[in-house]
């Protein structure tokens, strides 16, 4: 297999230990080249931990977490991450459009194109005519379209989101949710999209990883087989979501009363 045929991400019978603890318990799956996966499970089973050894913020005690058939060794401009706490993740001193424009700036894109680029990026994701407001001027929504367009503006080959819609109202939410599915589709980015909502894993994910806790493992890995674009009414009522739905949550009653 060439590289570009590899899957985009790989772990392979990953444990992690911290202070004697064992945190992660011999993970393995795969995400595919442009596939959207899905991680779920209860607060403390590791979701966030899996995303940093992606980018090789945390390490292995066995096993081998791999991008495109390599070791991961640390963070690369390929992978880009979008954090659940966005309030965070901007630089309040900065506009939404300065925001957006560090990226450019690291990728070494000439002055001249980055205006273009960054009005173009910020109407993908619904923040035309906001690209002059500072993070403090913006809603939570509208901070968390700018976290989105500065992780494009990097043109990630695996987009990573730790429940990056965790804090925001459900509406809200939704609009998100199918502006990514939208923006992602037919680019051939991978995405690994960590939530502890049951719904909303099943309604974005081409697969969904469940997780169980203490320690984080692997409980089951389900196909979802709605057809896309998705749709936040038929596809949520169709027979095949509820089915998923049944599943996931049946294992989480199980996992709560053994
Ligand atoms: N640096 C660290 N030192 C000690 N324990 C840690 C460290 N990082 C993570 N842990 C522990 O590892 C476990 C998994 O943490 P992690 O943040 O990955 O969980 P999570 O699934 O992302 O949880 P949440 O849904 O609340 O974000 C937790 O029990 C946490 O306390
Ligand atoms: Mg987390």
């Amino acid at each position: 297999m060439t590289t570009s045929n590899m899957p985009a991400i790989s772990f392979d019978r990953v444990s992690l230990s911290i202070a004697n603890r064992k945190i992660i318990d011999d993970v393995s799956f795969e995400v595919s080249k442009g596939e959207f996966v899905c991680v779920v499970g209860p607060s403390g089973c590791g979701k966030t931990t899996l995303l940093r050894m992606v980018i090789g913020l945390a390490q292995p005690n066995d096993g081998e977490v791999r991008r495109f058939g390599q070791p991961v060794t640390g963070p690369v401009r390929d992978v880009a991450v979008v954090f659940q706490d966005y309030g965070r993740a901007l630089l309040p001193w900065r506009t939404a459009a300065g925001n957006v424009a560090l990226a450019l700036e690291a990728a070494g894109t000439p002055k001249a194109e980055r205006a273009d680029t960054i009005a173009s990026l910020l109407e993908k994701v619904g923040l035309r005519g906001h690209g002059d407001k500072y993070p403090g001027q913006l809603s939570g929504g509208m901070q968390q379209r700018v976290q989105i367009a500065r992780c494009l503006a990097q043109q990630p080959g695996i987009l990573l989101m730790d429940e990056p819609f965790g804090a925001l109202d459900a509406m809200t939410r939704q609009t998100l949710q199918d502006e990514i599915a939208e923006i992602v589709a037919g680019t051939g980015t991978t995405v690994m999209f960590v939530t502890h909502d049951i719904d909303e894993a099943i309604y974005l994910g081409d697969r969904v990883v469940q997780l169980d806790a203490n320690p984080g493992r692997v409980a089951e890995i389900s196909d979802v087989s709605l057809a896309r674009p998705r749709d936040q009414i038929s596809s949520r009522e169709a027979p095949e979501f509820l089915r998923l739905r049944h599943v996931l949550f049946a294992h989480i009653e199980r996992s709560a009363h053994p």
